[in-house]
């Protein structure tokens, strides 16, 4: 019988333990930990993703600020908010949502990030300290990937996991993680030949190429773990519309544990979100 992880319970319980957290942190110092939301422009699916943060960090006891810029919105105004944001002491942690529109260079502004608010991780200072294994804000998808891969795997030392996707969000941070923890790690992407025989090699894979239904059942060698982070929108032929995720779910009775989608990666990333805006409010007040 299929195996899945379930990372929407998983994600629960985080959310639990960063709602202590909250009350704790707003106990000692008379306020709520504070995470602004920065969204520029109207991309449905970032709409989305949005509103699940907001709603999360309201059901946890942290705040949230949010600002909806208009499209048109020029680099130069954005970055003046972030700056804003970075010198606002009741402000802890910065997210801006991606992919910005195209008159805007995402580095430019995701750089001007102070790294000790950047719950995200994607400043080059946190890139720099997840790649040296030192400790610093870890991006909020490879996080959550870790949290679940722990339930199903005791050791991950001397592993062989498979990567596929080489993204600056999931696919290069997660493969830093898994490589710290000892792992020996193959990143994959779109040029890499051969990828099928590559990924049955694997004790554990890591599917983020954002490719419905990309990993087969016969790339998967019996007993590995498939962890999918993958989030498509398909249409069915009725005119409506399902998520899928990067893996043929239905063809992976012989691994020893799956993720679903949705309901597996996805709510770990938000709730690895609020774990994040806790870490950075508390070393911003220690
Ligand atoms: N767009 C897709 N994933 C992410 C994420 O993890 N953080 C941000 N800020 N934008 C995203």
């Amino acid at each position: 019988m299929l195996r899945t992880i379930p990372g929407k319970q998983i994600a629960e319980g985080l959310s639990e333990e960063v709602a202590r957290e909250a009350a704790r942190f707003l106990a000692e110092t008379g306020r709520a930990p504070a995470l602004a939301v920065v969204l520029v422009g109207a991309n449905p699916a970032s709409e989305i993703y949005v509103r699940r943060k907001i709603a999360q960090c309201r059901k946890t006891g942290i705040a949230s600020i949010e600002y909806r810029l208009d499209g048109a919105t020029s680099q130069a105004d954005l970055l003046a908010l972030i700056a804003r944001l970075n010198a606002d002491p009741s402000v802890d942690g910065i997210l801006v949502q991606l992919p910005l529109p195209g008159h805007i260079a995402a580095t430019r502004v995701l750089d001007a990030i102070t790294p000790g608010k950047d719950v995200d991780g994607f400043h080059p200072v946190n890139v720099g300290r997840l790649s040296t294994g030192t400790d610093g804000l870890v991006p909020c998808t490879p996080l959550g990937c870790m949290m679940l891969i722990d339930t199903v795997i005791d050791d991950l030392r001397g592993k062989h996991a498979v990567v596929i996707g080489k993204s600056n969000i999931v696919g290069k941070p997660i493969a830093m993680l898994l490589l710290e923890r000892e792992c020996t790690v193959t990143v994959t992407h779109i040029a890499t030949q051969g990828l099928p025989d590559i990924a049955r090699k694997a004790d554990l894979i890591v599917a983020a190429a954002g490719s419905p239904g990309l990993v087969r059942g016969d790339w998967v060698k019996p007993g590995a773990v498939v962890i999918d982070v993958g989030i498509n929108r398909i249409e069915n032929a009725d005119g409506t519309s399902k998520i899928v995720g990067d893996c043929a779910i239905g063809e992976m009775e012989h691994a020893a544990a799956v993720t679903p989608v949705p309901g597996g990666v996805g709510p770990m990333t938000i709730a690895c979100l609020l774990a994040n805006t806790i870490k950075a409010a508390r070393s911003l007040h220690s």
